[in-house]
Formats: C-alpha cells, structure tokens, sequence
C-alpha cells in the first residue's frame, strides 16, 4: 500500500486520526479503538478469503519456470481465486487492470502482468488478494524462476524472516510500532546492509482491503497504538539489495527500486482473534 506522504506515517495517521475519517468502523465494539474490530464469524470469513489467497499463491508458485509469461500467472490465479467462490480485490481496485500484482527483479510491487517472460535467475514477487462476502485477505511471496544466485535466494528468505518476525510481534496488547521494529530488527541481524522500503507500507484490512492503520517495516518497539483483539493486519516487508528508494514507472503501478537492483516482497494477513494470533493466509501457521 502506498503511503500518502512517503516517509511521514506518523504524521498522516495523527491528522487522520484528529479528523477521525476512519468511518465507518471507528470505535465500535470494545470501546476505544480506532480501527475495525472483527467478530469470530467475520473472523472465519477472513480465513476463507486468507486460505483461498493461500492456495491461488502455491498454485502461482508451483507454475512460475523459465519461459512462462506473467500474464499467464494472472489468469491462474484469477480461475483459482474465482473457482473457489471469491472475488480478485486487485481488479478494479483503482483502476488496476489484472488480479495479481508480479513484480520481477528490480520492481518492488505492484507490476502489472503481461507479456513479460519469466527466465532463469529471476526474482518474481507474486502479490494476490481475495474476498469473501466482503472480508479481505491479501498475501505475497517471492518466488525464484529456476536456478538463482546466492545473494537472490538470500534476500529472498531474509525478508521471509523479517516477515514471521513481524507476525510474532503481533500479540494481544503489544504496540504497533513493535512490528515494524522486529522487522527492521530482523532484517538488521545479518551481515549484509539491505534496503528497508519505507514509501510502501504494510496495512489494517478486514471490510476493505486497506485500512488503518498503516503498518511500516520499521519502528520503534512500545510505541503506537495497542494490538488488541479484533484488529487483523497486512504485514508486507519489502527490502532491496541495494537502496530503498523507489521510483514509479509510467504505468503509474509499478514500483521499481532507484539503482536497479533486486527487491523481494512478503506478506501475510494476521487476525488477533479471542483464540490468539492466527495468520489467516498461512495454509500452516508458522507462529
Ligand atoms: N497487496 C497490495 C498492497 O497492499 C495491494 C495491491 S493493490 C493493486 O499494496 F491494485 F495494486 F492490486
Ligand atoms: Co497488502
């Protein structure tokens, strides 16, 4: 999701806040909170849309090799998301023309598929989103096309990392500002200096697909607002081999990094449900 005034979260969330334009699910149900609180069966609508993101996303994986195009990525996922009774929450959405964002290499997110042919060594970020009698789920993963170098697979499986870092962050009365700081944390353990993107921010989601608050990727840990049951999340770290600034094409969609070099992309939806923590676009929850 893209920031409004990139780099100035706080602050956006603050004047918002003020204004309290987060109608038409503010402070309902337990009292004090800003953001939507969803009840056990909203819950269990979220979790169909989560696991039917889940499958159309393995399908994508099992598919993606050398030499098929992006646009064929698409229309696998579209039958898939369509063929289990849910709606593509990409198509339409502003204008996005497909049901899948595939951002290869050097695009962060939200490339538009099309004639583009996947080849050996690439990175391909597969982002997909599904609804349910109105309830979101939204997830991305990065997938290697074949054989990919170290460095690739590594930035790969570093932003998975910094992911599930992110997810066990959320718990019942923590802060919000605790997620981004295990992700930045995480991706800050290894050796290697990564690009953290900050003009792109994870998101609340439930009725719609994006919805306060924002969530970044990094922060401060105890500050924020408080998690607390009834709040479901987007958590989607995005992080370079090199810079984290980021240009967008003519397109208007796709986000690439400003050097050119590799990003990776993932993302799951959480839910803090009375049973705890669930991730709800996680086939085997990893937590
Ligand atoms: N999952 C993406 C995000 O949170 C949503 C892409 S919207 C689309 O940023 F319109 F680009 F598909
Ligand atoms: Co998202």
């Amino acid at each position: 999701m893209r920031l409004l005034v990139a780099g100035r979260f706080e602050s956006v969330l603050g004047s918002r806040r003020r204004r309290g334009v987060y109608a038409p699910h503010v402070a309902f149900g337990r009292g004090k909170s800003k953001f939507e609180l969803k009840s056990p069966s909203e819950f269990a609508q979220m979790r169909e849309a989560g696991l039917i993101v889940a499958e159309s996303l393995e399908r994508v994986r099992r598919t993606v090799s050398p030499g098929i195009t992006t646009l064929e990525l698409d229309a696998i996922a579209q039958s898939c998301i369509r063929g289990a009774g849910a709606t593509p929450s990409f198509l339409g959405y502003h204008g996005y023309p497909a049901s899948i964002c595939v951002s290869v290499n050097d695009e962060v997110v939200h490339g538009i598929p099309g004639a583009r042919v996947l080849a050996e060594g690439d990175l391909v970020s597969i982002d997909c989103g599904a609804i349910v009698n109105g309830w979101h789920g939204d997830a991305a993963i990065s997938i290697p096309v074949g054989e990919v170098s170290p460095h690739i697979q590594q930035l790969s499986d570093i932003t998975r990392e910094a992911l599930w870092a992110g997810l066990r962050a959320v718990v019942d009365g923590a802060r919000l500002g605790d997620i981004g700081a295990a992700v930045q944390a995480s991706v800050r353990r290894s050796d290697y200096s990564y690009g953290i993107v900050v003009d792109y921010v994870g998101h609340g989601i439930g009725s719609s697909m994006h919805m306060a608050p924002n969530v970044p990727n990094i922060g401060t840990a105890g500050s924020g607002p408080k998690l607390v049951t009834g709040m479901a999340l987007a958590i989607e770290p995005m992080v370079t081999l090199g810079t984290a600034e980021v240009d967008v094409l003519e397109d208007d969609w796709t986000v690439v990094t400003a050097d050119g070099l590799a990003a990776a992309h993932w993302e799951h939806t959480i839910a803090l449900t009375e049973d705890g923590p669930i991730v709800m676009t996680a086939v085997e929850d990893e937590l």
